[in-house]
């Protein structure tokens, strides 16, 4: 394995499971040390132990992305033992489906929360460090919800292209000091919701091959790839890269609904 991140430290929240594991295996593959960032403790403790036994730098660092405190907290938890901050994973969240005429302001306010205020104050918390070290980057992952949708996905879609409203104005503002923003769109992923998604369906296995016919190359991410992803653009390779968004969708986008 290319050892592009030997020397830096990351922080990737939701990473106990699917794409922030995959995004936290990748970036220990490549030499990164890494804080799972995780509300779930069981989860967390056992991604990082299970990265620590194969032999990377990892721990675990339990993190409510919906709480200020907890992300103040869990970045001094990462910055104790790491002493530097150089790549930020904003990826936790979950899709959310509401009638925009029946929810209501504290069920917006949730969602937001989740989706897209915990990035910005993960963002809020990482940038003076950053900005003391003079260099960092900061991945947010979005999803091709965040540039086109389907029915019913609201507010996820809106807090998604919020993420990439956050994306540019941390290059713009920041960009000065070193520091880059890259927004991951992803778009069908291999994780609990998908399965979940599949398994409640009327008929999984139709609903799975249907799915995998959307893509031109006729199957769903793996985690791994849109860690393998976020690994070269943390890295010094993707140096000039910063202020938009990247999409890793298996070409289901590139398809004309017809
Ligand atoms: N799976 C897909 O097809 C897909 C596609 C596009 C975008 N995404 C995005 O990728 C990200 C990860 O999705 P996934 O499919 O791996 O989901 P997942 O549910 O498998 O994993 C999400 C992780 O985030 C953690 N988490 C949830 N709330 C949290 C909080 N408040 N604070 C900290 N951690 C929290 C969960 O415990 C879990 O470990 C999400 O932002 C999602 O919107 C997923």
């Amino acid at each position: 394995m290319c050892q592009r991140l030997t020397d830096k430290s990351a922080f990737v929240t939701g990473a106990g499971q699917g794409i922030g594991r995959g995004i936290a295996e990748q970036l220990a593959a490549n030499g990164a040390s890494v804080t799972i960032a995780e509300i779930n403790e069981e989860s967390g403790r056992l991604t990082a132990d299970e990265l620590c036994h194969a032999g990377y730098d990892a721990q675990f660092a339990q993190v409510d992305i919906r709480s200020e405190d907890d992300i103040v907290a869990g970045i001094a938890v990462h910055m104790k033992r790491f002493r530097k901050l150089d790549i930020l994973v904003n990826n936790a969240g979950a899709n959310q489906h509401y009638d925009a005429s029946q929810m209501s302001v504290d069920e917006w306010e949730k969602s937001m929360s989740l989706n897209l205020r915990g990035a910005w104050l993960c963002c809020k918390h990482a940038l003076p460090i950053m900005e003391a070290q003079q260099g960092g980057v900061i991945v947010n992952i979005a999803s091709v919800h965040a540039t086109m949708t389907s029915d019913n996905f609201f507010p996820y879609n809106v807090a998604k292209s919020g993420l990439l409203g956050l994306t540019r104005s941390l290059a713009l503002d920041w960009g000065q000091h070193n520091i880059r923003a890259v927004a991951v769109s992803p778009g069908w992923v291999r994780t609990q919701p998908v399965l979940d998604h599949f398994a409640g369906a009327v008929e999984p296995e139709a609903e799975e091959e249907r799915v995998k016919n959307l893509h031109p190359l006729k199957r769903i991410g793996e985690p791994e790839n849109i860690g393998a992803l976020v690994a070269f653009l943390a890295s010094d390779e993707a140096s000039y890269i910063t202020g938009t968004e990247i999409v890793i969708d298996g070409g289901l986008s590139a398809r004309h609904a017809d």
